[in-house]
């Protein structure tokens, strides 16, 4: 039997003009908005407790099992406004099927994909105010689903309650200043998933362990790190948070295939079906740090880019590591290809072309 949310709605929301000054320039993930939704599962028992609910803070057992040994997932997707008033969502089929496949690698129990969309629905409803007007630029509603394991047991075994939830938060660009090219750092000490690992599922631990790395980046003045397999460190695999793609000369859109250690980005599969629209040739295939120096040295390769959730589309400017760097081939604003299927993705995103792949999904 599917969830149902019982619905006590905040009883003192933000008031208008103080959410509007919010949404006039929410940032990513600063401003939090009147509700969540949450839902437990128990072992035995299976999932029951939906509800609707003011945000605020949650109350954990110190010995909750999330504190001690991780067993944390989370998806990200947004809610955008149609020029109608309407709030769709985005292939939101896959971020269930995703968290499924993350609870499964994490000893998670699995929600079923009608109980994620209806999570979604309530919480879009309950806050649609949040959600910034149509035509005011790349705005749009983050939504952030999570489970952790929620029982007070300090044995390592797999958890016997687990806790799900949502959180909305108004987003503009994740990048300050919109898509200018953001400069790599190749990090090369530190690898944020390896084989047989965690690198495949949307899982907490895999960001801390991104972090280190990142840091080193920004010591080096890059805005981001790009992790390379962890056993060969020959092969690149993803940003922290982004997948890659690069257009070549040949007319090829190349990203690295899913190895285990990459996140299945929605993004990264939406790309790949758009290729065609480009007069491009989808690859994916393993590629070697050096074919990117090299590549973008001769010409081969045109551009790079970023895409996820959160990043949309980001053009790659230039490239560091210990001891080198490499040009840049986004010029100001990221080469035209990037911007192209940014916009596309985009256009499909805000309604403002037809759904002709059939990815968008209606919330409100
Ligand atoms: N790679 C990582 C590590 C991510 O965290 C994300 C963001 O969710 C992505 C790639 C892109 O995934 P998606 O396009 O589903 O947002
Ligand atoms: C997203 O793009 O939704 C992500 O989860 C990336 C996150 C690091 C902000």
């Amino acid at each position: 039997m599917s969830l149902t949310f019982a619905a006590t709605p905040n009883a003192a929301p933000l008031g208008a003009a103080e959410r509007d000054a919010i949404l006039a320039n929410p940032g990513f993930g600063q401003h939090m908005t009147d509700h969540m939704v949450r839902a437990t599962w128990r072992q035995g028992e299976g999932w029951g407790g939906a509800e609707l609910t003011a945000y605020g803070p949650i109350a954990l057992d110190p010995a909750a099992a999330v504190l001690h040994y991780a067993p944390e997932i989370f998806e990200g997707l947004k809610a955008y406004r149609h020029a109608d008033g309407s709030v769709w969502t985005f292939r939101p089929d896959k971020n269930a099927e995703r968290l499924q496949a993350s609870a499964r690698r994490m000893v998670l129990p699995e929600l079923p994909v009608e109980d994620f969309l209806e999570s979604l629905r309530v919480l879009v409803e309950a806050d649609e105010p949040w959600v910034p007007a149509a035509g005011d630029g790349e705005k749009s509603l983050y939504l952030r689903p999570f489970m952790f394991g929620s029982n007070a047991f300090l044995g390592l075994k797999p958890v016997t309650e687990a806790t799900y939830m949502c959180i909305a938060s108004p987003a503009a660009s994740i990048f300050v200043g919109g898509p200018k090219p953001i400069t790599l750092w190749i990090c090369e000490d530190y690898a944020r998933a390896g084989a047989g690992g965690t690198g495949a599922a949307k899982c907490g631990g895999n960001y801390a362990s991104a972090l280190r790395g990142q840091l080193e980046g920004a010591q080096n003045g890059c805005d981001q790190a790009i992790f390379l397999d962890s056993s060969t460190h020959t092969y690149v695999d993803e940003l922290g948070g982004m997948n890659v793609f690069f257009v070549t000369k040949d007319g090829k859109l190349v990203t690295p295939e899913l190895t285990g250690t990459i996140l299945p980005g929605i993004t990264r599969m939406s790309v790949l079906e758009l290729a065609k629209e480009f007069d491009l040739v989808a690859e994916e295939r393993k590629v070697e740090i050096q074919e990117w120096k090299d590549g973008v040295a001769s010409g081969d390769i045109l551009e790079v880019f970023a895409c996820g959730t959160a990043a949309i589309i980001t053009p790659i400017g230039g490239l560091k590591w210990n001891g080198g760097e490499a040009p840049s081939t986004a010029g100001e604003r990221g080469g035209e290809v990037t911007r192209g299927i940014r916009e596309r993705l985009l256009s499909l995103q805000q309604g403002r072309s037809e759904d002709s792949y059939g990815w968008m999904h209606r919330l409100v």
